[in-house]
């Protein structure tokens, strides 16, 4: 079975799309696509032993329409592809991956990334570089909070705040129960690591952005 987080992104998978799992390790969400209806998948992985596994359990699958690609990031992106998922490894990485490949990234028709870390430096370089947010969702599983982001590039630049960069333009306009429990959690954690006794001016500011941003305040 597919694990929440997975799923979310599948949702984000459409029947037309010609994806590519980049990363795509054990190559569940690629069987997922295929079990949606997709006609061409590709799945790329740089390190052998996770795409040996994938060529195991996608084995029934295999064919002209189905290839795994031993491969770094975007290098060897098929021509037929449109939509690209980048899932499960840190912000940074995620970042490299579009940048060495920057002119592929810009014609793709929908990528879909979910970072491990560093979600404010992604945000703030998907923009940056002209690629627009179209949509956010925030999972939980396994005691983890997962963020997904889809993006297309249009070249525009949008005036976007501090604040839509370290909690999402679309997930702080929802406010769900889910983003309340999440930042909740993280302000109780450093009201609990701070010391008003001591100088722990950027863990304060870190504090008052949560504080405010819980409050509704813009
Ligand atoms: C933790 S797994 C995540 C698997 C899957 N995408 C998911 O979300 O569950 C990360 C995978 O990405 C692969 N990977 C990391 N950097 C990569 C890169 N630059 N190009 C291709 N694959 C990469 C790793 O080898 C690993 O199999």
């Amino acid at each position: 079975m597919l694990s929440i987080r997975l799923k979310a992104i599948l949702d984000y998978i459409e029947e037309h799309d010609h994806l590519a799992d980049i990363g795509c390790d054990h190559g569940y969400l690629l069987i997922a696509a295929l079990q949606k209806g997709l006609k061409f998948v590709q799945g790329i992985d740089n390190k052998k032993g996770p795409l040996a596994q994938a060529k195991v359990n996608l084995a029934s699958f295999l064919g002209p329409q189905v290839i795994l690609t031993l491969s770094d990031g975007l290098e060897d992106l098929d021509s037929k592809v449109d939509t690209v998922v980048i899932s499960g490894m840190g912000g940074i990485n995620i970042i490299d991956i579009l940048s060495n490949n920057i002119h592929k990234a810009q014609k793709l028709r929908k990528i879909i990334v979910q970072p491990n870390t560093n979600i404010y430096e992604l945000r703030k370089y998907l923009n940056d570089n002209g690629f627009e947010f179209q949509s956010e969702k925030m999972v939980y599983e396994k005691k983890q909070y997962y963020e997904i982001l889809v993006v297309k590039y249009t070249g525009k630049v949008n005036e976007l705040s501090e604040n839509d960069f370290i909690f999402g333009p679309y997930l702080r306009k929802e406010r769900s129960e889910l983003f309340i429990k999440k930042w909740t959690l993280i302000l109780n954690k450093l009201l609990k690591a701070y010391n008003p006794d001591e100088k722990q001016e950027e863990l304060a500011a870190k504090i008052e952005i949560i504080r405010s941003e819980l409050g509704g305040k813009k």
